[in-house]
C-alpha cells in the first residue's frame, strides 16, 4: 500500500483513525493460517483444532496483557467496536436497565456510541442524556457530574473523540460515575492505537476497540468487562459455542467469555490480531508517540499557516489528528481534490453529527496520522491545501 499510485500519484495514507493499513506480519499470519494451519477452535479434538484453539485462547491472553486485565475471562471477542457496544446495549441493558432509568452519553461521541443507547432505550422505557460540550469541544465536567443521579445507570464517553483527537479526563469522569453508582463504558476505537491501556488503573467497567484501527485485519475487535458483571449479563446472541447443555426445555451457558461468542468465532481475524499485538510489541512504543507527536506537531504548524482555517476543538491536549475546514472550499471538494493529488483524507460528516453540529458545521475534513507517515507527506498535504484553497476561490 505505501508503494501504491492513486490517480498516478504515491499514496499519501491520511486516514489512519478510520482504519490502518496492515504490515506485512499481520498479512503473512492470516494468509499462513489459511494456508497451512487452517482449523476450527473449540469444539474437536483432532491436532488442527487444538492447534488452533491453542492460539486462539493465546491471542485472548495477548489481549488481557495489552488491555491490563486482571483475567482472560474478561476479554471478549467481537466484530469491532460497534458490536462491543451493541453486546453490553443488549445485555447489560436487559439485566440492569429498567424504565425511568438513564443512561448518560457525551456530546462528542461517534454514532455508534449513541445509536445503541437510543435503541436500549427506546426498548427498556429508558432516558438518554446528553453531556454538554464546552465552546471548544471538551465535555462540560460540572455539567457532567450534575447530570449523574441515582437513575444513572451507565456512562458511556470515548477515551480519543474521533473528531478532536483530544484525550477526555477519564479519572475523573469515572471515579464521579461509580460515587453516584454507575457503571462506565469506555469507547477506546482511538485511544488503543495510540495510548497504552490500563483498565484496572482506569477502574472502568467496560472498554471496547476495533482491531482494524490497531494494524489487525477488519471484522474483529475486543470487549473488555468486569468479571462480576459479565457473570451477571445475560447471552447477546445464542448458538453454538455459547452453551454447556441443550435440551427442549432448557439451555445452560458457558461462562464468560465464551457465552458471548455464539457461533465459529474469528478465528482467522483473531489470529491476525494476535500477530498485530506482536507487532505493536515489537515496536518501542514511546519511540512511536514521540515520532508521532512531531508529526502532528509539523501538520498543526502546516495547517495553522492556511489562511482561512478552521480547526476544530482546543489545539492541545490531543493525539495525531485533525478536523478542519478551509473558508469557502466545500469539504467534500476539497477531499476530491487532494485524492486526485493521491492524498487520502476522510470528508463528510465523520460519524458525528452532533459534533459537528456544535461547532455549526455538517461536513469536514480529518486529517489522522500513523507510524508510517512521514515528514514529506505533511509538507504535500500542506502544499496541496493551499493550491486547492487558491484554486476554489479564484473559481467563486
Ligand atoms: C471513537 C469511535 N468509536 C467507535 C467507532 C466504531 O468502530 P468500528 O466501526 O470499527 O466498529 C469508531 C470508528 O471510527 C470510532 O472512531
Amino acid at each position: 500500500m505505501l508503494q501504491k499510485r492513486v490517480n498516478g500519484m504515491p499514496l499519501v495514507y491520511l486516514d489512519s483513525a478510520a482504519t490502518t493499513l496492515k504490515p506485512q506480519s499481520v498479512i503473512d499470519a492470516i494468509s499462513q493460517f489459511y494456508t497451512s494451519e487452517y482449523g476450527t477452535v473449540h469444539r474437536a479434538v483432532y491436532t488442527l483444532a487444538s492447534h488452533s484453539t491453542a492460539r486462539y485462547s493465546a491471542v485472548r491472553e495477548q489481549l488481557r496483557q495489552f488491555l491490563g486485565a486482571q483475567s482472560s475471562d474478561e476479554i471478549i471477542f467481537t466484530k469491532g467496536t460497534t458490536e462491543a457496544i451493541n453486546l453490553v446495549a443488549h445485555s447489560f441493558g436487559e439485566a440492569f436497565v429498567h424504565p425511568g432509568d438513564e443512561i448518560l452519553i457525551s456530546a462528542m461521541e461517534h454514532h455508534s456510541n449513541i445509536v445503541p443507547w437510543q435503541l436500549l432505550c427506546e426498548r427498556k422505557r429508558a432516558h438518554l442524556k446528553i453531556i454538554p460540550l464546552l465552546e471548544t469541544g471538551e465535555i462540560d465536567l460540572k455539567a457532567y457530574e450534575e447530570l449523574l443521579s441515582p437513575r444513572t445507570k451507565l456512562v458511556s464517553v470515548a477515551h480519543i473523540s474521533n473528531v478532536l483527537g483530544i484525550i477526555n479526563p477519564l479519572s475523573r469522569i469515572i471515579a464521579s460515575a461509580h460515587r453516584s453508582g454507575a457503571k462506565v463504558f469506555i469507547d477506546g476505537a482511538q485511544s488503543a492505537p495510540h495510548l497504552p491501556i490500563d483498565v484496572q488503573a482506569l477502574g472502568c467497567d467496560f472498554f471496547a476497540f476495533s482491531g482494524h484501527k490497531i494494524y489487525g485485519p477488519t471484522g474483529v475487535g475486543v470487549l473488555y468487562g468486569k468479571k462480576e458483571l459479565l457473570e451477571q449479563m445475560p447471552p447477546y446472541q445464542g448458538g453454538g459455542d455459547m452453551i454447556q447443555t441443550v435440551t427442549f426445555e432448557k439451555t445452560t451457558f458457558q461462562p464468560p467469555p465464551l457465552k458471548f461468542e455464539a457461533g465459529t468465532p474469528l478465528i482467522a481475524e483473531v489470529m491476525g490480531l494476535g500477530a498485530a499485538l506482536d507487532y505493536i510489541a515489537s515496536h518501542d512504543r514511546d519511540q512511536i508517540a514521540a515520532y508521532e507527536t512531531s508529526l502532528a506537531q509539523r501538520a498543526l504548524e502546516q495547517l495553522l499557516s492556511i489562511d482561512g482555517i478552521k480547526i476544530y476543538g482546543p489545539l492541545k491536549g490531543r493525539t495525531s489528528l485533525f478536523t478542519f475546514n478551509l473558508k469557502d472550499v466545500h469539504p467534500l471538494d476539497a477531499a476530491t481534490l487532494l485524492d486526485l493529488k493521491g492524498i487520502a483524507l476522510r470528508s463528510g460528516h465523520l460519524c458525528a453529527q452532533p459534533l459537528l453540529n456544535h461547532f455549526g458545521c455538517s461536513s469536514a475534513l480529518r486529517l489522522s496520522l500513523a507510524p508510517y507517515n512521514t515528514p514529506e507527506e505533511i509538507t504535500y498535504l500542506g502544499e496541496a491545501l493551499i493550491q486547492i484553497k487558491d484554486k476554489c476561490r479564484s473559481l467563486r
